[in-house]
């Protein structure tokens, strides 16, 4: 067992130790803690970089080496090293996976926390110990600037792939859930101030926080913006009522960067335990106050103890044997980045073509000998945005370069630019694939200085790319649409007019190729959509970019539409493949009635209805016909990816744990479940037509 004498604390020993119980760990925390002078405990406090040369360091390459936080070298103490992310470590050459919002589109937990374990195995490979790239602050609006770093718009689905994250991002190093909370402008982030009622808050904006923290997430990262009038890292009803206090989070809340903190004492009364990366307020003004009697000292200690204690959890965490530089992007994570791509593609649309009777996808090759590839993106690398979140993969797939690669059939190239010159090629052509969408010049982080990024000005197309659609579908009708960006994006001007349309997202180093396993038909599609395509901008909640003040309410995305009665262009969940599936024999136990600390059973046997291997979604939504309050008309409450062979069937089985369908009373202060009865939705989307109903009914609490 290490011993901490009089010597510097032994972190190797701990790392051959068994692992210490979280008793053990609050000890030698404690032991540490006591040791040390006052400026040490401050010293843990706040990020290492010094202000100046820190900052032309970022500006040249930002987070290319890890950031430190807390090194403390007389007693030993390591620093928090700190990568971004979420699509990968931002750090050196790692591997660019595709972003969250692809990510969130494969709908599959399991393929997620595969993706954290590389991400953490990359990470502590290349010298970092914490990972900030579990971003889930819901798509409120597709215009958000930063759409691709989360997993999409609904609570459940977000907190649940998110865990996922934190899971397999945790076997190596510690995760950082950010940014706490309800941050989705970007033009005026730091400085709106967004109001929402407690309800609002808990039930919409918080939950997949709070599922991060069930998982036991080392670190959580304070948002820039103001939450009902307060700034993120110094609202105490954030940090220390909510957080802290009622969820019993016992790892560090962090600043986010540079423009984070406002005032470092009314940060530390609320909650705040580190500021990054720079000593601004909690360096030596901190000292100063506390010095002073301005600042009780105790509330330094229990920060310091916060960053101790998960300095000595993460330091016995770890697979020795996988930290090896040439574990970074290596030949199993970029496999397993082509895989993610490839379960993010969501197919939307694959109609019958008159002259074939069939669809046009997957590409038959003695249909399509030549195929035509035209667009703007179709032969540029485009992995997303290029603010905190951007990955240096060693190389990028572009999709004309996964086409050519695994074509059996001549590919033509025409970039889109002149609408004569794509027409003349696609009356040549057998089919064509457009490839179009956003780019970072489109949407991303907004940055004030160099001044770049920040949210979408329009959701649909640029006219150019819809003008070239639209002629490009006239000269040949089979011609299939690929999107790329990252998040919803409008289609009404020229989707009835193209008989095949995909969503690739922005796919990561090895896009290219996942999308022509796609077309190709090496794989058979198996996104659903994690937030839904509107037909209109009038359908969404009120955004301003440039807002100073905002109200988020208790609806937006397909709550919102399904609430307001608006068909959406493509629902939530939704996805074709290269085969269909039907939901059948749904079975819900107990049949009849249950009390609130209750756990439904739902089970429904899903069948592979075609030729083509293929996996589906089981979505389970609730409704509350009951109601005394207003609620969604129906929401997800749990889902499972199953994979099924042509022609097999097979039964699922999911719980759904009726305080889960709690609201949260305002003027009681708790969560509530109201008895009465309840409606179960199991279907393949959010809008399914097949969807199969029961009910339960929920039973007074005893
Ligand atoms: C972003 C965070 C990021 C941080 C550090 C900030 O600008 O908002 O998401 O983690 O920089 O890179």
């Amino acid at each position: 067992m290490p011993r901490i004498g009089r010597a510097p604390f032994d972190w190797g020993a701990l790392r051959a130790a068994r692992p210490l119980s979280p008793e053990e760990i609050e000890e030698r925390a404690k032991e540490l803690l006591s040791r040390m002078t006052l400026r040490e405990k401050i010293g843990q406090m706040c990020g290492d970089t010094p202000l100046l040369t820190g900052t032309v360091e970022m500006l040249l390459a930002y987070n290319y080496r890890p950031i430190p936080a807390g090194r403390n070298r007389r007693l030993g103490i390591p620093p928090l090293s700190f990568t971004d992310g979420p699509r990968g470590v931002v750090m050196y050459r790692s591997t660019c996976f595709p972003v969250s919002m692809a990510r969130g589109a494969t709908w599959d937990p399991e393929l997620e926390a595969r993706v954290g374990d590389a991400i953490g195995v990359e990470a502590r490979s290349q010298g970092a110990n914490c990972y900030a790239g579990v971003c889930v602050n819901l798509l409120r609006h597709p215009a958000w600037g930063r759409a691709q770093e989360t997993y999409g718009e609904d609570p459940y689905h977000v907190g649940t792939m998110a865990a996922a994250l934190v899971r397999g991002v945790q076997r190596h190093v510690m995760a950082c859930v950010k940014h706490f909370a309800a941050n989705s402008i970007e033009n005026s982030r730091f400085r709106v101030n967004v109001r929402l009622t407690e309800r609002a808050l808990r039930e919409v904006y918080l939950p997949h926080f709070r599922r991060c923290v069930d998982e036991g997430v080392a670190a959580v990262m304070s948002a820039y913006n103001r939450v009902n009038g307060a700034y993120c890292a110094e609202n105490r009803h954030l940090l220390r009522d909510v957080l802290k206090g009622e969820w019993g989070f016992a790892g560090l809340v962090m600043s986010d960067f540079f423009y984070g903190v406002h005032d470092g004492r009314a940060a530390l009364e609320a909650g705040l335990d580190l500021e990054m990366p720079f000593a601004m307020h909690f360096g030596r003004r901190l000292e100063e106050m506390v010095r002073r009697g301005e600042v009780p000292e105790a509330l330094v200690d229990e920060a310091v103890l916060r960053i101790l204690r998960q300095k000595i959890r993460f330091a016995q965490v770890g697979e020795p044997g996988r930290y090896r530089p040439d574990a970074v992007a290596g030949p199993e994570h970029r496999a397993l980045a082509r895989e993610v791509a490839r379960k993010a593609i969501v197919l939307l649309k694959n109609e019958p073509l008159a002259d074939w009777g069939d669809p046009l996808l997957p590409f038959d090759p003695r249909r399509v000998r030549r195929l035509g590839v035209i667009g703007r993106l179709a032969a540029i690398p485009n992995t997303g945005d290029t603010g905190s979140s951007k990955v240096r993969p060693p190389y990028v797939v572009t999709p004309l370069e996964g086409l050519r690669a695994a074509a059996r059939c001549e590919v033509l190239y025409d970039p889109g630019s002149r609408i004569r010159s794509a027409l003349a090629l696609a009356r040549r052509c057998d089919a064509v694939l457009i490839v179009v969408g956003l780019t970072h010049h489109d949407e991303g982080e907004y940055m004030p200085f160099p001044r770049k990024g920040g949210d979408r000005t329009r959701l649909a197309l640029r006219d150019e790319d819809e003008e070239l659609i639209r002629a490009v579908a006239q000269s040949n009708p089979h011609t299939a649409v690929v999107l790329m960006g990252g998040g919803p994006i409008l289609c009404e001007r020229w989707r009835e007019e193209v008989p095949a349309l995909l969503m690739a997202w922005y796919p990561g180093m090895e896009g290219g190729h996942a999308l022509a396993d796609i077309l190709f038909g090496s794989s058979a599609p198996s996104g659903k959509l994690p937030c839904v395509f509107p037909r209109a901008e009038e359908h969404l909640p009120f955004f301003d970019p440039y807002a100073d003040e905002i109200e988020y309410g208790l609806f937006h995305g397909y709550r919102l539409l399904e609430k307001e009665g608006h068909r959406p262009a493509f629902p939530f969940g939704f996805g074709l493949s290269y085969t269909t599936f039907a939901c059948s024999q749904m079975g819900v136990e107990p049949e009849r009635a249950l009390g609130p600390e209750g756990v439904v059973r739902v089970s429904v046997q899903v069948r592979n209805e075609g030729l083509h291997p293929g996996e589906e979604v089981v979505q389970v939504y609730v409704g509350y016909p009951e109601s005394r309050v207003e609620r969604p008309v129906k929401e997800l409450k749990a889902f499972r990816k199953v994979a099924l062979a042509p022609k097999e069937a097979r039964r699922v089985e999911l719980l759904l744990p009726v305080r889960e369908w709690a609201y949260y009373d305002e003027a009681r202060r708790a969560w509530t479940v109201e008895p009465g009865r309840y409606e179960i939705w199991v279907g393949r989307h959010a809008l399914d037509e097949a969807m199969l109903r029961a009910e339960v009914q929920v039973l007074q609490a005893r």
